[in-house]
């Protein structure tokens, strides 16, 4: 398990970048997120916003898009940060996806552009999370 005193820095460093891609002209709200596999590899992802609202996606969905395109699982480690007043919290839709593909004892660091973080794990951002075993009966 990772010390939950040490964010990564490469990773914030990833998420910095991807971050500058973001294409979030309605919001103007920029989020960037890295995540690292179990094997080490590393991926990113920005939002990407659209003229019909409700089909923007959020930078930890791509990031975990693009981990499963490139066939790998297993997320070992999530960095997301934006410019906002206090590290920016995942919403809630890309609090269920990252407990698809992370433990619950995965480390999470929320972080703003300025360099305040807040450390936390996927399963205490989605407490109760529904998951497969709740489909035991079917
Ligand atoms: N957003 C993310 O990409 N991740 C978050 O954790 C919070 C919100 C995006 C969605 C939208 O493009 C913009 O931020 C404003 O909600």
């Amino acid at each position: 398990m990772t010390d939950l005193t040490s964010p990564p820095t490469d990773l914030r460093a990833a998420a910095l970048a991807v971050r500058e891609n973001a294409h979030a002209p309605y919001s103007n709200f920029k989020v960037g997120a890295a995540l690292r596999t179990v094997d080490g590899a590393v991926f990113v992802g920005c939002n990407v916003e659209n003229v019909a609202y409700p089909e923007g996606t959020c930078a930890e969905a791509g990031a975990l898009a693009a981990m499963v395109a490139s066939g790998a699982r297993g997320v070992a480690e999530v960095y997301v940060v934006a410019d906002s007043p206090d590290p920016v919290p995942p919403c809630g839709g890309c609090r269920q996806k990252l407990a698809e593909f992370a433990a619950s004892d995965v480390m999470v660091t929320l972080a703003t552009v300025a360099g305040e973080t807040h450390i936390t794990r996927v399963g205490d951002l989605l407490p109760g999370a529904f998951d497969a075993g709740h489909m035991a009966r079917v």
